[in-house]
């Protein structure tokens, strides 16, 4: 079965910038703290009439141009997103109508920050199959709506942003060396998920006066344990998937990851023994745009002309759930 292709991609990121001088205006914080304890140095804002839906239609366009695909072309789109423009419909719904995408079924999946690896995953098991033809895998958040700006140990974290593929079947037959999505690889470990969080909002705390006055309808986290948990998760699963298709770290020419912490993405590549110069970062100007880095973060490198053809790519991306995953793709 010829691997899926990955035609087109495409980011977006909102205007505003807010700097790390910004946020020492907000809360008790420093760039210098920021900076050393994160790699941040600013991130970009939504404007108030921007929702997560019009940022992801933003990097939709893109990568469908890319991708020399028409909107009416698309059969499937998936949004990964845990900020919706509102609890129902679905973000992708949204997004099918504003690109005018009629005949594409639409639906979001829920994996915080690796939720545009577990929609790329979904997505390829629809085109793997023949289901459909061309997929639209969108990343998009806009978690400056969802972030406490009076907490110091998560605002200075979170930026906006898009980042979309379109996917599409591959021409096959296969030569030796197959291109495209070789696998991905998804875990999700729910007894974690206290430590990354947005308690009130769901049928289990409804917003109400009382839960908004008490800040639970914004997210909370235990850093350190996120911290910890990543690193070890992250590596295994790359190890995990390199391995199923007998590859070592060492064979990986690029690493496309969820940009969360620059710690947390140099211990998980000190740990694998892969050179810092072969991860694309970009959180130094976005912060941690949840869905929307993974994709995003494709699209940089490749317009950046950093990947070429034969190349073999290891992404990974982790967020609440905990839920993470790894891919590998020859391009
Ligand atoms: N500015 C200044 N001081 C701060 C700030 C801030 N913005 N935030 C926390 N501090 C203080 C703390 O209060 C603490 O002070 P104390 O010692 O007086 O109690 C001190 O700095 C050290 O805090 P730590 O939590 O030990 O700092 P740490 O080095 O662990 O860094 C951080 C905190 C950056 C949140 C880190 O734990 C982290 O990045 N964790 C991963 C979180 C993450 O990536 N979440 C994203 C979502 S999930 C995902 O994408 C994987």
């Amino acid at each position: 079965m010829p691997c899926t292709q990955i035609l087109g991609t495409g980011s977006y990121a909102p205007a505003r910038v807010l700097t790390n001088q910004d946020l020492e205006q907000l809360v008790d914080t420093s760039d210098a703290w920021i900076r050393e304890r994160t790699g941040i140095q600013e991130r970009r804002q939504a404007a108030p009439d921007e929702a997560t839906s019009d940022l992801a239609v933003q990097a939709s366009r893109q990568a469908l141009e890319m991708a020399g695909v028409a909107p009416e072309e698309l059969d499937l789109i998936i949004v990964g997103t845990v900020t919706a423009d509102m609890p129902m419909p679905s973000c992708a719904a949204l997004v099918q109508a504003k690109l005018g995408a009629r005949k594409a079924f639409a639906f979001d999946v829920s994996a915080a920050c690796a939720g545009a690896l577990y929609a790329l995953s979904v997505a390829d098991q629809f085109v793997r199959t023949g289901q459909v033809k061309r997929a639209l895998v969108v990343g998009a958040d806009v978690l400056s709506r969802a972030v406490d700006w009076s907490d110091r140990n998560t605002c200075v974290l979170f930026g906006d942003g898009a980042g979309a593929l379109v996917l599409g079947a591959g021409a096959g037959p296969e030569d030796v060396a197959p291109r495209g999505i070789l696998s991905t690889h998804l875990r999700t470990d729910g007894t974690l998920a206290d430590i990354l969080c947005i308690p009130a909002g769901g049928s289990r705390t409804p917003v109400t006066l009382d839960n908004v006055d008490a800040n639970l309808h914004k997210l909370k986290m235990n850093g350190k344990e996120v911290f910890r948990f990543a690193v070890r998760s992250l590596v295994e699963s790359t190890q995990t998937s390199l391995g199923s298709h007998g590859m070592t770290p060492g064979q990986v020419d690029h690493v496309i990851a969820h940009q969360a912490n620059l710690r947390i993405l140099e211990a998980v590549l000190e740990r694998l023994e892969i050179p810092r110069e072969k991860c694309w970062l970009n959180l130094h100007k976005y912060g941690n745009t949840s869905s929307a880095s993974l994709p995003m973060s494709l699209d940089e490198a490749w317009r950046a002309g950093r990947i070429q053809r034969g190349d073999v790519i290891a992404m990974m991306a982790i967020g609440a759930g905990m839920a993470w995953g790894s891919a590998v793709v020859r391009w």
